[in-house]
């Protein structure tokens, strides 16, 4: 069997032991070597991942990536869990996801009674959006911005259709002068009718870190709740949920803090929990336990999961702590660092300024590409993104936003990046963009 997708013929090739597919794979692979005369080697901590060695992989933004180590934890619960299911997934999972659920509270600054596990970001807005829509008006109005994930922009939709909504989309524009330009936009944009406001920690095209605690504080003082989508927020930005006090805060754990995939977190706000339901109602709404409270029996029960990664979140906070010395808040300084650095050398290839200021900047640096501009009305990667990995082993975001009308071009930082991957994607990068 032979797959269309270039990925899809690497991974046949493997399965298959096909000579012809093996010499495509092996192929592409020199191409990196061949293709350009500059060079590149991840960092030191590389071999902690799982990376393919011969890929320039500069978009941990996307999926995340997990160390091996925690993969093996993984499988450990995994076959802890196929040796006796009932005993692991039906008398043992409450006490295990507790357990994990109090490490993962501990890093984002919360009460463990205020957070559940759901498996990603886009479930955790979800179930707040459909939870409150039974209690919106016909004509009340959601915030968001044009630079709000498109998953959840489409859930929007969904809401505003089924419930008579309207959605007011405040424009960001990119390049922003810094946050208070954001803060002023936004709470201009509020008005009596405002019920709730999406806004993203970090923008997913444009890698731009929000005032979170100024937006929080300045819509929720004039009564509108704000829904905060963290999925890149636990492990890219330091998080204290409980302080920050917004009304609902949803994260990943499988980007920035490199857990397997399919862990996320839902924090609620107390007051607010009994208007949060998760979107698969199962055993919990009428099998209670003493002293927990529902928001807990009903999400904690979503029937029969797997529950691996959640549990693997408190192995990867630790691993990662003892990797770098300094622990979670010098990796965050370091991804920064790198992000910032790997911007500079893309702006000055591109010949243009940043496009925001530092303190916009978390582990993703993202920038408009000059002259590539365009009028589809369908967010898309473009077709460079997947070029790049066919001709250079580069893996890097390239993404048509229709609000933007532009071509941005997004790369990470993560622990095994080295400032020679970026470099490389500035060497090729002239070339490339000429080729259109
Ligand atoms: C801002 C934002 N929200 C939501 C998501 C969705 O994350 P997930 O697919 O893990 O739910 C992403 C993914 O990149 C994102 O960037």
């Amino acid at each position: 069997m032979v797959l269309g997708h270039p990925i899809l013929r690497l991974y046949s090739a493997a399965m298959n032991e096909s000579t012809a597919d093996k010499s495509t794979a092996n192929e592409s692979t020199a191409n990196k070597s061949t293709a350009n005369t500059s060079t590149s080697s991840p960092s030191d901590l590389a071999r902690y991942w799982q990376l393919e060695p011969e890929l320039d992989f500069l978009n941990h933004g996307s999926f995340g990536a997990c160390p091996t180590a925690v993969l093996e934890e993984q499988s450990r619960w995994r076959a802890q869990l196929e040796s006796q299911p009932v005993a692991f997934l039906g008398r043992g999972r409450a006490e295990l996801v507790d357990h994990a659920r109090s490490r993962l509270a501990a890093f984002v600054g919360a009460d463990p009674a205020n957070i559940v596990p759901v498996t990603n970001a886009t479930a955790g807005v979800n179930a707040v959006l459909h939870s409150l829509g039974f209690h919106f008006r016909s004509g009340d109005e959601i915030l968001l911005t044009d630079h709000t994930y498109n998953a959840c922009h489409n859930a929007l939709r969904t809401l505003a259709q089924r419930h008579g909504l309207q959605l007011r989309v405040v424009p960001v524009p990119f390049p922003v002068t810094g946050p208070n330009e954001v803060v002023e936009r936004f709470v201009s944009a509020a008005t009596a009718r405002t019920r709730l406001a999406l806004i993203d920690h970090v923008t997913s095209v444009t890698g731009l870190v929000l005032p979170i605690a100024e937006l929080v504080s300045q819509l929720q003082e004039r009564g509108v709740d704000v829904l905060v989508d963290g999925a890149h927020g636990p492990g890219m930005v330091e998080l204290e949920l409980e302080d920050l006090g917004a009304a609902y805060y949803t994260g990943n754990c499988h980007k920035w803090m490199c857990s397997p995939k399919s862990a996320g977190l839902l924090y609620v706000r107390p007051d607010r929990q009994e208007l949060i339901h998760p979107l698969v109602i199962s055993h919990g709404s009428n099998i209670r336990r003493v002293g927990r409270s529902l928001f807990h029996d009903e999400f904690d029960l979503p029937g029969t999961i797997d529950w691996t990664a959640f549990l693997s979140v408190p192995a990867v906070i630790d691993y990662l702590d003892n990797l770098v010395p300094g622990g979670w808040p010098e990796i965050r300084r370091r991804n920064r660092e790198l992000a910032l650095a790997a911007r500079a050398v893309l702006a000055r290839v591109l010949d243009i300024e940043p496009p925001c200021p530092d303190a916009m900047i978390g582990s993703l640096a993202a920038l408009p590409v000059p002259g590539w501009s365009y009028d589809q009305d369908t967010p898309n990667q473009n077709p460079i993104t997947e070029r790049l990995v066919e001709r250079h082993r580069i893996e890097a975001m390239f993404s048509d936003w229709p609000a933007l009308g532009q071509t941005i071009l997004r790369v990470s930082a993560q622990l095994y990046n080295d400032i020679s991957q970026y470099e490389r994607l500035a060497a090729v990068l002239p070339d490339e963009l000429s080729d259109r």
